[in-house]
């Protein structure tokens, strides 16, 4: 029944601090119960996903205990466990990295299949091919898939697309199994490069992530370890966007620009202003006249899909007509009505969307249809004339930390509210 109820015509000028990345913690997470130790992670992001992942592991024997300071402690040594409940795997898609580490971790892993999900169908297929190859016998039934091997073995794995969960899942149950493992054409994504760090500082022997092959020499043991959490690019992302969106002014701390490469690109590319100041801080400036650009979602390096949503938005407020091409997911168009509502020309036709910038949007009741959606109506709702209130906040709470204090940080306010008009709920 929450809302957050924004009032236009504001803009960022103050300073944020971006969070640990949300999907680099929860690949770490599950990677920490390969560990036959203590395993403490830094730079843990508050988070509804997270606290999720964490009651995953919990459910298979690991003790979690969150510390001060946003630090993770995982003591996986009591994992006894092979099977994740129905209730918390449903909740989140990405509790299903942790088949690879319990199956690695005891020769056995049942876990429900993930559903459906708003912005596509979301098949885990490549995920299980890996653990095929790397001898597991995976049988699904009765909605769940079931994986067992007494061994896991090193093998060559090609990856039909570079997904980033299928990566992660095989490249975690690979530093457990005997031998070599060699896996094509995987994700190149940031997150995917913190897992091989954390797994090489645990004592796996982890070589070439962030780049198209990745080999692992298996090992018969990993250790508990310390490792930090990399900073949300797509946090700072959506950040970089309000700063554009609303023609304000933002420093943005705990930032690493070079994964960021693509985003900050275009949006340069449109005049928004970002300049590195100081070792991860960064100026982002959106005052001066933004032109219209096209933009296609990619694997990394490529413009990411998770910032799709807040950059339509964007543009949706630029003069002319720019064109967003979505090519990893199949159906991530579902904020194009919500922005629709607050008075932007969009149209879709198949994976693209022609945004015709207008001068103004209005304010509106909408809905958030996922998490990055959220965020996107969030900023749009910034810029709009007039009282907008954004609905179905649980989606915008799964990857945002505390987002009303860091908009306050920014300068700008938005107010959580209970919804008692009907209207708005
Ligand atoms: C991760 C991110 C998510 C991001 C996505 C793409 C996490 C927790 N989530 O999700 O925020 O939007 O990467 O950057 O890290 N696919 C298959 N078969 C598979 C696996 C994937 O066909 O076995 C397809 C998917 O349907 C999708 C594409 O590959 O069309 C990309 O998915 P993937 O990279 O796996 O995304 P996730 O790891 O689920």
């Amino acid at each position: 029944m929450e809302r957050l109820v924004v009032e236009g015509g504001q803009s960022f000028s103050g300073s944020v601090t971006i969070s640990g990345a949300k999907n680099s913690a929860l690949a770490l997470i599950a990677g920490t119960l390969l560990a036959d130790g203590v395993t403490i992670l830094g730079n843990v992001p508050q988070l509804l996903d997270v606290r999720v992942i964490t009651d995953v592991l919990s459910s298979l024997g690991a003790q979690t205990e969150l510390l001060p300071g946003g630090q993770l402690r995982v003591d996986a040594r009591g994992v006894n466990h092979y099977e994740a409940p129905y209730d918390l795997v449903t909740k989140m898609r990405a509790s299903f990295f942790v088949l690879g580490p319990i199956l690695a971790r005891t020769g056995r892993a049942k876990i429900p299949l993930p559903g459906g999900c708003a912005i596509g169908s979301r098949p885990v297929d490549l995920h299980l091919k890996g653990l095929r190859a790397l001898g597991a016998q995976v049988y699904i039934e009765h909605g769940f898939v079931e994986a067992v091997a007494e061994k896991l073995y090193g093998a060559n794995i090609y990856l039909d697309y570079p997904s980033v969960g299928a990566t992660e899942n095989i490249m975690m149950a690979a530093t457990l199994a005997d031998g070599i493992t060699v896996i094509e054409n995987c994700a190149q994504e940031p997150e995917v490069v913190d897992l091989a760090d954390m797994l090489n500082a645990m004592g796996a022997r982890v070589r070439g992530a962030g780049t198209e092959t990745i080999v692992i020499e298996g090992v018969s043991r990993l250790h508990g370890c310390e490792h930090r959490v990399i900073p949300d690019r797509i946090e700072a992302g959506t950040f970089m966007m309000g700063a554009a969106i609303t023609r304000g002014e933002l420093r943005l701390n705990g930032v690493r620009l070079d994964h960021m490469q693509a985003t900050v690109s275009k949006l340069q590319e449109m005049g928004v202003l970002i300049q590195a100041d100081g070792p991860d801080g960064v100026i982002v400036k959106g005052h001066s006249e933004l032109t219209p650009v096209d933009v296609r979602t990619m694997p990394y390096p490529g413009f990411p899909t998770d910032l799709q949503a807040p950059m339509m938005a964007l543009l949706a407020t630029v003069k002319g007509t720019s064109i967003i091409t979505e090519t990893v997911f199949e159906n991530r168009f579902l904020h194009v009505d919500e922005l629709l509502r607050m008075g932007a020309n969009i149209k879709t036709e198949g994976n693209a969307a022609v945004i015709v910038g207008v001068d103004r949007l209005s304010g509106a009741p909408v809905q958030a249809t996922d998490l990055r959606a959220g965020a996107a109506l969030l900023i749009a709702a910034l810029t709009a004339d007039g009282q907008s209130s954004v609905g179905a906040l649980h989606h915008i709470d799964r990857g945002y930390e505390d987002i009303v204090t860091k908009f306050a940080d920014g300068g700008v306010n938005v107010s959580r509210l209970v919804a008692c008009d009907p209207l708005l709920v």
